[in-house]
């Protein structure tokens, strides 16, 4: 799938770029049949809410789950995200997040890429996160907010949130992201909060700041977001574990356009069980040429 010159320009001044409906219901169908036996795991790599059992968030099905090993590789998704960052890629970070009826919990302010850099030390913010949402996205039920054009802003400054959540972040102050909001337009356009329908995807910058707030809806919301790195801007340390910021910098190969609904075969590594090395983790930062 190819960007048109005004996609291309509406990325550089917005920093994210919405595509309403661009899988189809029998494709995202391939994806969602697939989320309730992944969430039942009791494994490590589901990271449950704070006050209930309900999944947060589900890492590296791409390497448990053939559907999901799939739009790891869908054209759709990687063409575009290649066309901005000029360079083949990478899955730096792999999640459904559960976002779930009465249960889902905030997501607070924050910028991807500063957890990257200040956690996994990845050398600058060519790398892009994509959702693609798994149920219909409404204004109740959770929407991710952004405040456009603050990826321009580069890395700002925050705090690690060890707290609020059962999941760490580095999220940024409430006065700095009120100064955000007003300079990109204050009631007028200075939040944006995409809603469509399952099928629908998102692309952003990995500098956009952004939210989401609790689901007390009775809808699900939920949505698979891949972090897609430039292959030599791959992270310099492991102190997280791999499950969580992956370690395989081979480039991703794409799949025909219709692999969400023909069972084309694909490597699956971790499908009898993580691995010992995938939960070990060092301050040490690796040696580059
Ligand atoms: C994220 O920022 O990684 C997730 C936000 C959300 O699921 O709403
Ligand atoms: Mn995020």
């Amino acid at each position: 799938m190819k960007l048109s010159p005004e996609q291309h320009s509406q990325f550089d001044r917005e920093g994210y770029l919405f595509f309403p409906g661009l899988f189809t219901g029998a494709e995202i169908a391939k994806l969602t049949a697939a989320v309730p036996e992944l969430y039942s795991r009791r494994e490590i790599y589901n990271v449950r809410e704070k006050d209930s059992d309900a999944v947060r968030t589900n890492f590296a099905a791409h390497l448990v789950s053939a559907p999901f090993a799939r739009l790891a590789r869908h054209p759709r998704m990687i063409e575009p995200v290649q066309s901005v960052i000029g360079e083949e890629l990478y899955m730096h970070q792999f999640k459904i997040n559960g976002k779930m009826a009465f249960a889902g919990d905030v997501w607070q302010w924050h910028q991807d890429y500063g957890t990257w850099l200040n956690d996994d030390r990845m050398p600058t913010h060519r790398a892009m996160n994509i959702a693609v949402f798994l149920d219909d996205v409404n204004e109740f039920n959770g929407p991710l907010m952004f405040i456009p054009g603050s990826h321009k802003k580069g890395v700002i400054e925050a705090g690690h949130d060890l707290m609020t959540t059962s999941y760490p972040l580095w999220t940024i102050s409430n006065g700095l992201i009120a100064q955000l909001v007003e300079r990109a337009g204050g009631r007028s356009g200075g939040i944006v909060a995409p809603t469509g329908p399952a099928g629908s995807m998102l692309m952003f910058h990995s500098c956009l700041v952004h939210a989401s707030t609790s689901n007390l809806s009775p809808w699900n919301r939920v949505a698979v977001y891949l972090s897609l790195c430039a292959v030599s801007n791959h992270i310099r340390r492991f102190k997280r574990p791999e499950y969580i910021a992956h370690r395989d910098f081979t480039p991703i190969q794409c799949l025909p356009d219709d692999c969400l609904v023909r069972d084309y075969p694909v490597d699956l590594p971790w499908k009898d069980g993580l691995p010992a090395s995938a939960l070990v983790t060092s301050l040490e930062e690796l040696e580059t040429a």
